[in-house]
């Protein structure tokens, strides 16, 4: 299954809810959700149809593609408790159930009452045991002091302020007992709140796992924010909702997972999309000299063919 295909119960978790509060225009909702993001709205606004359709198909994507990379870092790593922080939907705790099978209990914390509903209507409908014993509180990041192996902050801390991402990351640090991840959408303002939480857990003594290769400041400044994106292929109804002419999308996303293990980083990772011509492969990398740009010649034909294999987001040394 790639990054953005999601199990079967999910998808028809969702559908059963759509179907029964068919209303007006979806595709109106979808483009007042995109409005709303765009203006750095907050999610209370939003409509919880147009969210489903539109865009937790993205926000599931990208979490997947993160737990995947974390996984191939944190070899061996299989959490049994998860904790799903400003879940919305529940959309990280499916996500982690698809990639760890063997999760017993998954904890959410949702501060709108609407969205902490629409969770565990769907968690209800999912046939997943862990899913449905799962505990759905709906409260404030930091009022519930439940501990997890895995917490997961997917799509929450656009809705802080800047400043407050730092001690957000830490409350959270303090109820995760193994790995923590935050997920934010891959533009400034997301980038803005990664890089103050990770300066924040990393003097906290908590151990890097991704997306960089090293544990010193972060080498990314003025106009250059650490992003990457993820393709995920669109249902008809999310093109209908956006009258979108492509089967797909790409979402971009900003994301830090550190552990409480110290584990073998990469040696580099490919933080823009690479150039290929026929003279060589260009790839920006982040390592551990900071940012650099690596020039693979195709007179070297071994190295050049392995270079056209890789992609945006890979380990330089894969
Ligand atoms: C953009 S949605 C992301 C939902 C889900 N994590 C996903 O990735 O699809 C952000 C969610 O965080 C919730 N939220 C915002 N601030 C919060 C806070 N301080 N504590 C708990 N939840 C919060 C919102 O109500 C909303 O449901």
């Amino acid at each position: 299954m790639s990054y953005s295909e999601r199990p079967g119960a999910i998808d028809q978790a969702i559908a059963a809810w759509l179907q029964s509060r068919e209303g007006s225009s979806l595709r109106d909702k979808s483009e007042k959700l995109t409005q709303a993001y765009r203006h750095g709205k907050n999610s209370s606004q939003i409509d919880l149809c147009a969210y489903l359709t539109t865009r937790m198909p993205a926000t599931y994507a990208a979490i997947t593609r993160v737990l995947t990379e974390v996984v191939l870092i944190a070899e061996g790593f299989a959490p049994r408790t998860v904790l799903d922080v400003g879940a919305g939907p529940g959309t990280a705790s499916w996500a982690a159930l698809a990639k760890w099978p063997e999760i017993e209990h998954v904890s959410m914390i949702e501060a709108d009452a609407r969205f902490s509903s629409l969770a565990k209507e769907l968690a209800q409908a999912s046939g997943i045991s862990a899913l449905q014993s799962s505990h759905i509180a709906t409260a404030k990041l930091g009022e519930s002091g439940t501990k997890a192996e895995l917490v997961i902050a997917a799509y929450i801390f656009a809705e802080l302020e800047e400043r407050e991402a730092g001690e957000a990351a830490l409350k959270l640090w303090a109820q995760s007992e193994q790995v923590f991840v935050i997920i934010e959408p891959g533009t400034p303002r997301g980038f803005a709140r990664i890089r103050n939480a990770r300066a924040a857990l990393l003097a906290a003594g908590a151990h890097m796992l991704g997306p960089c290769t090293q544990s010193g400041a972060c080498p990314m400044f003025g106009k250059d924010w650490c992003h990457f994106t993820q393709r995920l292929a669109r249902s008809r109804e999310h093109m209908h909702a956006k009258a979108a002419t492509v089967p797909f999308e790409d979402e971009p996303f900003s994301w830090i997972a550190v552990s409480r293990t110290k584990y073998t980083l990469p040696a580099g990772r490919i933080i823009a999309s690479p150039v290929t011509t026929k003279i060589n492969v260009e790839l920006k990398v982040c390592n551990a000299q900071g940012l650099v740009i690596q020039q693979i010649a195709s007179r070297d034909k071994q190295a050049y063919k392995r270079a056209k294999k890789l992609e945006w987001g890979d380990d330089v040394s894969t």
